[in-house]
């Protein structure tokens, strides 16, 4: 789990332990999903509507306040840099102030920052500066009552970008003084795309069942994308499915399958084995199981409708309870008891 969650450590003291080359350190102690984050709003992946509107806004060089808001790892930050970039050129961090609302939660903080900002005019000859604050949806709704006197104050010499997971957590006053954007999850042939090109300016060995397992994997999450790939490259530079599934903490489609299967046919026992044998292989949580089973579920063909919504009820319970800190072994059996009672033919 901690190499999922945490590849920029755990690779370079990987390479330091085993006295690599110390090319291999610098190589791989670089996050490629910064190595490959478009520096420019055209190279932006899928978000069409918001890419022409923001290239717009690039070829005239000006623009409103801005809200990005949509899942994580499709490009928000990204296209804030990239605009900036656009914009400002080469010299653009002379001219952006980047924020981050969850780092800041006193306003306090950010308008002093935003004040001492404003202050001198900006580089070049650039009409504006830009505020960049990322996860504004971690603002209280009284800090954020008090960033709109900020942005008001400070409209003149600066425009804001607001970027945020839910929009619904920005209030009114905000977003009616933004230019709305929303992002979506990514299509997966883009994600497929954008891996495959990032695997081949690596230099890697990869499969193509091994990128549609990524895509499989990311559900429309870039940075996930590019993460998994990173972390299976540290071990391997030829890169097959097994090891995409082996190194991200996710069973593929058929190891799920046969624990149905499993239940269905085998009883609780040896149902109950084979659970066991695929947290180990994988390295899940339970959480992370009946997650990843839950999104099998529907496409298992042996089952019929009213027994796929009958064991949906049966997951979101377990799920609760393992939430709520239930033992994950008594759940985990407790669940196998069910789908074996529901599945028994
Ligand atoms: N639409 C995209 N086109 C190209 N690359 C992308 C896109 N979205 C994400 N990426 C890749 O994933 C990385 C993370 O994306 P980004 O930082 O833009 O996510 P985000 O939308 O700001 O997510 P969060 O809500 O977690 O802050 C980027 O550095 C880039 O490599
Ligand atoms: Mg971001």
């Amino acid at each position: 789990m901690l190499i999922a969650t945490c590849p920029h450590s755990s690779l370079f003291e990987r390479a330091k332990v085993h006295g690599r080359s110390t090319e291999v350190v610098t190589t791989m102690s670089e996050l490629w999903v910064e190595k490959h984050r478009p520096r420019t709003v055209t190279d932006i992946r899928g978000q069409r509507s918001v890419v022409e509107r923001l290239g717009v806004y690039a070829s005239k060089g000006e623009f409103p306040h801005l809200l990005f808001a949509g899942p994580p790892g499709t490009g928000k930050t990204t296209a804030a840099m990239a605009l900036a970039m656009d914009v400002f050129g080469e010299e653009f961090r002379r001219n952006l102030l980047e924020m981050n609302a969850s780092d800041e939660r006193k306003l306090e903080s950010i308008r002093s920052k935003v004040k001492q900002f404003a202050r001198t005019t900006p580089y070049g000859d650039a009409p504006f500066k830009v505020i960049f604050l990322d996860e504004a949806d971690a603002l209280t709704n009284d800090a954020q009552g008090a960033l709109r006197r900020i942005m008001e104050q400070f409209a003149e010499t600066c425009r804001f970008i607001l970027s945020c997971n839910y929009s619904s957590k920005i209030i009114e006053p905000i977003q009616s003084r933004c230019a709305v954007f929303r992002f979506r999850p990514l299509p997966d042939a883009e994600v497929q795309d954008q891996v495959a090109k990032v695997a081949a300016s690596e230099h890697l060995d990869i499969v193509d069942d091994a990128v549609e397992a990524i895509t499989r994997i990311a559900q429309g999450d870039l940075r996930k994308a590019l993460t998994t790939l990173q972390v299976a490259a540290a071990l391997d530079r030829t890169i097959d499915r097994g090891l995409i599934y082996e190194t991200s903490a996710t069973a593929p489609p058929e190891a799920l399958h046969g624990y149905l299967m499993a239940c269905k046919e085998d009883g609780f026992h040896a149902a109950r084995r084979r659970l066991r044998e695929l947290l180990d292989r994988y390295g899940l949580a339970g959480t992370d199981f009946v997650a990843q089973l839950h999104r099998n579920l529907y496409a298992a063909d042996f089952l019929d409708e009213p027994a796929k919504l009958r064991l949906t009820e049966r997951m979101a319970d377990v799920e609760f309870r393992l939430v709520e800190g239930g033992s994950e072994t008594v759940q985990l059996d407790a669940l196998t008891a069910r789908l074996v009672n529901e599945l028994d033919p």
